[in-house]
């Protein structure tokens, strides 16, 4: 019997987790092994990191990408500080203020752009109006890049790199929220380490838990010297599991063998998939480009209705200046189906009838 055809394209997070992910928290169940990360899997994770970044860096698992986000920026900005994020980004609207929080009142300062992406020329205009104000305004101490970002798009290798030259140049650091990290790099085609610190990122959240894992992200610095500090804070901050073998074991799963880019690459093709049938459609148009695993359509409301109709669960969405039809967000994922795609598409379809 086939199985049913996925009706939730509302996020990557509605996945159950990858059979390997599950193979390796069985087999980490077994026996004790010293706790709070000291124990081999942990070790082995260690070293699976360095080689995936082809140089020493700290990881340091968590169980959210909030706590892998906030945890990251807390070591990178002070409570006077400003940190510069695109306005949609998750640090600035779906963490509940939590990197205010472990940050200790550093300000999330928004910079619009049409396509989710920041650029070194609005990075050093808010950074130049800052520093104008003095005493008066927070210092510019950071900026945050989503990869992929919030609306579906990746940052290419010489626009990434830009940025974050010009962040450096201006004295700030730079964090990169890679809860879709993997979509990204499978899109990009490059090293993780060309994706990041050859291109100039401090501090990585690696995600996995929408990519193949049940809930596991973790924080990547790429200066070891931060280290201590990140550890003391996730410990603070409650983040510090005493069973560390189970996140380890599922970080180490997604690495090995190249699962977590098998699954990437997987969800960016069911993307792909559901982005062209859907245009395809009359009246249905991009909104945003496809690079990811997430699309955003504007559709006339009648697909809308008949979408729902049949049971598709998926977001409305603000829809970007200049367009007046509603937006639809879909997101594929690893375990997503060509047979799942077609069957929103055939769904979509009867919204023309
Ligand atoms: C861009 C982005 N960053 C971070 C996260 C991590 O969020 P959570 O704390 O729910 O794991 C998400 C999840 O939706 C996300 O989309």
């Amino acid at each position: 019997m086939s199985a049913p055809l996925r009706l939730d394209f509302t996020s990557d997070n509605v996945t159950g987790a990858s059979p390997e992910v599950l193979a390796a928290l069985a087999a980490a169940n077994a026996g004790t092994v010293a706790s709070y990360g000291a124990d081999p899997l942990s070790e082995v994770l260690m070293r699976r990191a360095a080689e995936l970044f082809e140089r020493p860096v700290a990881i340091l698992p968590v169980a959210t990408g909030t706590a892998a986000n906030a945890l990251a920026l807390s070591v990178l900005a002070r409570p006077f500080e400003a940190i510069y994020c695109h306005p949609a980004a998750h640090v600035m609207t779906d963490e509940c203020g939590a990197p205010e929080f472990y940050t200790g009142g550093a300000k999330l300062i928004g910079l619009p752009s049409v396509d989710g992406r920041l650029t070194p020329g609005q990075l050093a205009e808010a950074v130049g109006f800052a520093r104008g104000m003095g005493v008066h305004h927070v210092r510019p101490a950071a900026v945050t890049v989503s990869q992929a970002s919030e609306w579906g798009t990746v940052y290419g290798l010489a626009p990434l790199r830009a940025l974050c030259s010009a962040a450096h140049e201006l004295g700030l650091r730079v964090h990169m929220d890679g809860a879709r990290f993997a979509n990204a790099v499978a899109r990009l085609g490059c090293s993780p380490a060309d994706a990041t610190w050859r291109a100039g990122v401090d501090v990585l959240s690696f995600g996995a838990s929408k990519n193949g894992a049940l809930a596991a992200e973790a924080v990547v610095a790429f200066d070891p010297s931060l280290a201590a500090e990140l550890g003391l804070r996730r410990k603070r901050a409650g983040h510090l599991w005493s069973k560390m073998r189970f996140l380890s074991a599922q970080l180490v799963a997604y690495l090995d063998g190249g699962l977590w880019l098998r699954n990437a690459r997987h969800a960016n093709d069911m993307a792909r998939r559901l982005a062209d049938g859907i245009t395809a459609l009359p009246g249905v148009t991009l909104a945003h480009a496809v690079e990811a695993n997430e699309i955003f359509v504007a559709v006339p409301p009648t697909l809308i209705g008949a979408l729902r109709a049949a049971g598709y669960g998926f977001y409305e969405w603000p829809p970007p200046a200049g367009v007046a039809a509603p937006v639809a967000r879909f997101v594929t994922a690893f375990d997503t189906t060509a047979a799942d795609v077609d069957g929103l598409l055939a769904a979509a379809g009867l919204g023309h009838r």
